[in-house]
């Protein structure tokens, strides 16, 4: 068996590598478990200690009491760079920092403004109806009462997915119209928000891709002073009890008539700015009386019926409601745009 000074000497050696080598977080504990509690290597030394006779204590009292003093300073240390978490190896997460705020997330800018004119339609008692965004010719310009060579139906203004039979990307949500009328008789009085497609240039005020809501309302009587007070009651709720709202004389091959639907510039009130062109209105939808072909062609008797239909775009009114002057930021997920449109309503 070892004497009292070679294990002294053997459990400072054991100290001095288990402090170099040790790279576990739970060091300081095992330190101490191993060393100086007492079970620990130093504290049966002591016990030993007791024990010797007075020649052995005089010779190696020093020594253990040194050991103890080398152990309970590692020992201080250990602990103390573990608490200050340097300890956790590299790569490894540090579980005790704390968790990162979760900010709840809000809807997009678009999404607002569409629900809300969802919201403001459906107590009219409009409900909401989808079609498709891959669209055939038919439902999106022929039934529409599109002539057979209107210019939007040439490439630089569709995207055409196949030719002969064609299948395109749509222009409008109007398509909706068709496909409402063919699955369900009048009385129809829905509205249908969605994505449209257009081959234009990407620019401040134009993309290639945008928002719509449609309107239809037919049945027995319909007539434009319906479609005055809707749009004139959508317009004062959207964008406040003062705005004013003017209907100008236009043309779209599906109503007859038609016209495009202006209010009061939101920016200047009327007295002209730049988003207005100085003219102090914004057209923000075109509208008119549904044309009897295209009641015909989706199945419903224009003897019988008649209705008014609307399209608005949604980014134009988004653009007015919070003062959005490029179309680009709504596609572009920069979240430094999109977080400060929450709670708006
Ligand atoms: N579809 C037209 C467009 O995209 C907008 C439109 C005009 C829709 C008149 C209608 C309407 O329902 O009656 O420019």
């Amino acid at each position: 068996m070892l004497n009292l000074d070679e294990r002294i000497k053997l459990i400072e050696a054991e100290i001095k590598s288990f402090v170099e080598s040790s790279t576990s977080t739970a060091a300081a504990e095992e330190f101490r478990l191993k060393f100086l509690s007492k079970k620990g290597a130093v504290s049966a030394l002591f016990d030993e200690f007791r024990n010797a006779g007075p020649e052995e204590k005089k010779q190696y009292g020093k020594a253990l009491n040194q050991l103890k003093q080398l152990a309970e300073a590692f020992y201080k240390e250990k602990s103390a760079s573990e608490q200050n978490s340097a300890a956790i190896p590299a790569g490894q997460p540090d579980l005790s920092l704390p968790v990162p705020p979760d900010p709840t997330g809000n809807l997009h800018p678009l999404n607002l403004i569409k629900y809300r004119i969802i919201e403001i339609f459906e107590q009219l008692g409009f409900n909401v109806e989808d079609g498709p965004e891959v669209e055939d010719d038919w439902h999106n310009f022929s039934a529409l009462n599109f002539p057979e060579n209107h210019p939007a139906r040439e490439m630089q203004d569709t995207f055409f997915v196949e030719k002969n039979p064609d299948i395109l990307l749509r222009t409008h949500t109007s398509n909706v119209q068709i496909r409402l009328m063919e699955k369900q008789k009048p009385p129809v009085r829905s509205i249908m928000p969605g994505r449209v497609y257009r081959n234009e240039a990407i620019s401040a005020r134009a993309h290639c891709f945008f928002h719509q809501v449609e309107g239809l309302y037919v049945d027995k009587k319909v007539s434009f002073a319906d479609l005055k007070q809707t749009l004139y009651h959508f317009a004062r709720k959207m964008f406040g009890p003062d705005t004013k709202i003017r209907f100008r004389p236009s043309f779209f091959p599906f109503t007859e008539p038609s016209a495009e639907i202006d209010i009061s510039c939101l920016i200047c009130k009327g007295k002209g700015c730049n988003v207005c062109k100085h003219s102090g209105w914004v057209e923000i939808a075109g509208s008119g009386m549904v044309h009897p072909n295209v009641l015909k062609n989706s199945g419903v008797d224009p003897e019988q019926f008649t209705g008014f239909a609307f399209g608005m775009g949604i980014e134009r009114i988004t653009m007015l409601c919070f003062g959005v002057n490029d179309l680009r930021l709504f596609s572009e997920n920069d979240v430094r745009f999109l977080r400060q449109f929450r709670s708006v309503f």
